[in-house]
């Protein structure tokens, strides 16, 4: 089943903060993960319309900033969904940067983990999405399964969002 996704751009303040209140809590095994990186709020914001579309399929979730995630984590959870918008010169925001180069930097093998990354950026810049590019690969080479393939949302971000958040419904609901 589709969900109506232009519902969750009505998302109200007080929705999204008792989404944030709900991520909170101690994630229940089988939860899926949404990371998120942001620096002003466009890709933290897509993570709760993720959520929200998601938990209307029935699914658990659980929402953290990437620096609240580690690469252990990741061998313990079922399904990751990551969000990572793109500073400097194609490099993750502030709150990405650690576990972005942890990521890079890991030989931990990921194969119980299936994936998606949503990169958010701006073709006008050289290295359009490029940290959530990179971000794509590594999990790939740690031998994590690609979900639904890697979304470059650009300054609009609506239309590639939408298709991805298709997508992975889509994935998730197939299993
Ligand atoms: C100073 C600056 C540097 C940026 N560098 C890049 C870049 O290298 N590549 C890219 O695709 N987008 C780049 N962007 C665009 C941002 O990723 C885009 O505005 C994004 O929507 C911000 O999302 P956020 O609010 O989640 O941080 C840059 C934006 C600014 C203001």
């Amino acid at each position: 089943m589709k969900m109506p996704i232009q519902i969750l751009k009505r998302l109200s303040d007080e929705e999204r903060s008792s989404l944030q209140a709900f991520s909170l809590k101690d994630p229940s095994a089988g939860s899926i993960l949404i990371a998120w990186a942001s620096e002003t709020g466009t890709a933290e914001r897509l993570a709760f319309e993720t959520a929200t579309a998601l938990q209307a399929q029935g699914l658990s979730v659980m929402v953290l900033p990437f620096s609240e995630v580690s690469i252990q984590q990741l061998t313990t959870i079922g399904v990751a969904v990551f969000l990572t918008s793109t500073w400097g010169d194609g490099d993750p925001p502030t709150n990405g940067e650690a576990l972005l180069k942890a990521f890079l930097a890991s030989t931990e093998p990921l194969p119980n983990l299936r994936y998606t990354v949503c990169a958010v950026g701006d073709s006008a810049y050289p290295r359009f999405c490029q940290c959530g590019k990179d971000l794509d690969i590594a999990l790939e080479q740690l031998g994590a399964t690609r979900l639904a393939p890697l979304a470059t949302c650009d300054i609009d971000v609506e239309p590639d969002f939408n298709l991805w958040l298709e997508a992975v419904l889509d994935a998730l609901s197939n299993n």
